[in-house]
This record gives C-alpha cells, sequence and structure tokens, in this order.
C-alpha cells in the first residue's frame, strides 16, 4: 500500500521486520490525524502478518516526531475534543501485541515522546532530544506523558520536565533509563533492525507472552503482576517452543521455533 505520511519496508535477512518511518519532515513528523490513520493501518497489517515478528518505528529529517499537530489543535474547543475523544486512537500504537523499538533519530516532543513511550524498546540517536513542552502551549501531555513517563523515569526529572517544557538530550535519557541505548545517527535504523532481527527469529508465541507480562507490571499491582507472571510462565510449559528451547540447550544445538 501507498501511503502520505508513511514509508513502510520489510527488514532483515528473512524479512521479519517491519520497518515504518514516519515521513512528514516539513512539518516534522507532526502527528495529524491523517498520519495516525494511517499509522493505525499499517499496525494492522504487520500485526496480521505471520512473517512479521517486530517491528521499528522512526522518524526523518531532524525530527522523530514533533508532537501532535498544534495546527489542527489551536481552534478545537472543549466540546469538540471531549465528544469526539480526541486522540483516543493513538493507544492503537500502545495496544500491538508485537513487540515494538522506536529508533529516535531527533526531537521527540509532546506527542512525539508520548508515541515513543507507547513502544517496548528505545533507542535514540545521539542528536535526539525528549520533552513534554504542552506547557508552554497551554495544555499538559494528553497520551501517556504524565504516566508513563513518571514510570520511566520517576517524579523528580519528569515534574522538571512537564512543568518547564524543558527538553532532555538523548545521553540523559539514557542515563535516566527512558532510553536503553545511544547510536551514532547513521547507525542507529540499522541497530534497531539488529535488535528487531533478533527478536523476530525467536518464539513468537513466547515474545508475545514476555511482552505481556512486562506490559502489566505498568498497570497493575505487585501481588497481581507477579501473578499474571507467574500464570503465563506456567502456560510456556504448554507450548511445543518451551519443549524445543530446552531441548536444544540440553542437547547443545540452536534452538528451531516453530511459533506454536
Ligand atoms: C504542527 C509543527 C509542529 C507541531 C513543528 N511544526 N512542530 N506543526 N505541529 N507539533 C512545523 C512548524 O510549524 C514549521 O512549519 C516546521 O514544522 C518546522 O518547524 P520549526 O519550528 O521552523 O523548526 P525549528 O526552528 O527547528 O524548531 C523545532 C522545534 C519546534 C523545537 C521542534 O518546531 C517546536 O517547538 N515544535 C513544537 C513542539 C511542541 O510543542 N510539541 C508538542 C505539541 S502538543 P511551518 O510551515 O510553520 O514553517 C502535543 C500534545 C500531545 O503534542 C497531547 C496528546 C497527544
Amino acid at each position: 500500500a501507498q501511503y502520505e505520511y508513511l514509508i513502510v519496508e520489510t527488514k532483515g535477512e528473512k524479512n521479519n521486520v517491519g520497518l515504518i518511518q514516519l515521513n512528514r519532515p516539513k512539518a516534522l513528523n507532526a502527528l495529524c490525524a491523517g498520519l495516525m490513520g494511517e499509522l493505525g493501518q499499517v499496525l494492522d497489517d504487520l500485526e496480521s502478518d505471520p512473517n512479521i515478528g517486530c517491528i521499528v518505528l522512526t522518524g526523518s529529517g531532524k525530527a522523530f516526531a514533533a508532537g501532535a499537530d498544534i495546527k489542527e489543535m489551536e481552534k478545537k474547543e472543549f466540546s469538540d475534543v471531549y465528544s469526539s475523544n480526541f486522540l483516543n486512537n493513538w493507544t492503537r500504537l500502545a495496544d500491538t501485541r508485537k513487540p515494538v523499538i522506536a529508533a529516535v533519530n531527533g526531537f521527540a516532543l509532546g506527542g512525539g515522546c508520548e508515541v515513543a513511550m507507547m513502544c517496548d524498546i528505545i533507542y535514540a540517536s545521539e542528536q535526539a532530544q525528549f520533552g513534554q513542552p504542552e506547557i508552554l502551549l497551554g495544555t499538559i501531555p494528553g497520551a501517556g506523558g504524565t504516566q508513563r513517563l513518571t514510570a520511566a523515569i520517576g517524579k523528580s526529572k519528569t515534574m522538571e520536565l512537564v512543568l518547564t517544557g524543558n527538553k532532555m538530550s538523548a545521553q540523559d535519557a539514557e542515563k535516566a533509563g527512558l532510553v536503553s541505548k545511544v547510536f551514532p545517527r547513521d547507525q542507529l535504523v540499522d541497530e534497531a533492525i539488529k535488535t528487531a532481527e533478533k527478536i523476530a527469529g525467536l518464539s513468537s508465541i513466547i515474545v508475545a507472552m514476555a511482552k505481556e507480562a512486562v506490559s502489566a507490571s505498568f498497570e497493575t499491582t505487585l501481588r497481581e503482576g507477579l501473578h499474571f507472571e507467574k500464570r503465563l510462565f506456567h502456560q510456556t510449559f504448554a507450548t511445543k517452543d518451551q519443549k524445543e528451547g530446552m531441548n536444544a540447550f540440553v542437547e547443545k544445538r540452536e534452538a528451531k521455533f516453530t511459533d506454536s
């Protein structure tokens, strides 16, 4: 399919990685309704494609995404945003069951930072900058910025970003735990694809369970989360891939997973 705001490719030796590039560079990949609609469609396609085991999401030019589209939002009234449940469809990305790696190549601001945080792993280029500058526009984060950022870097650093609108460098974001690795810009997407290929080469069913278990830690109490984890752990023993993985270890050979 052809998209107005995205470039979509398959990557990896086995073509098992879906690469989505946000491609609205003139507006620094501002996340307009059209772009988010296309992103939802692509995620539906990649999720239903059994050959795809992992997804990489990146930006273009100097931006990952500079936020929700301010020009689209400027004139909206409370009654418009409330009755249309404005931006509710953004949860599509967070609900993705296959793992998603954000390769943040530049500005990840406002909704752009929130989109990165909906992904499972964040890699950044040395030039990347993160921030929740909504306060400077007279509004507040509305797609997880006050919640996911707090979970990632704690209260004091989140308050500082959300209350001042200041930006955080890739290096500081890595130190704070928002980002797992920082790369030179020209290596960023390749490194993300390499990690995605490794994940896509494992058992997709076990990978999905692992993602579900880690994700639960953000939504529940420790007691409930540990219970959920234990149930999923037990369920892995109902799969062929657990038998194969453990047998391969014992026989000192490489596992051949069948996603079953
Ligand atoms: C619409 C945007 C935009 C945005 C940039 N542009 N960000 N358009 N929405 N969020 C457009 C500019 O209007 C301009 O187009 C072009 O992109 C280039 O931007 P410049 O400002 O000229 O670039 P530069 O001087 O390099 O500054 C880069 C920047 C700045 C620091 C990233 O663009 C900026 O501060 N952008 C806004 C960041 C922001 O506030 N994001 C949060 C949005 S609110 P034209 O055609 O005008 O030249 C939000 C709410 C989320 O995300 C809530 C729930 C999802």
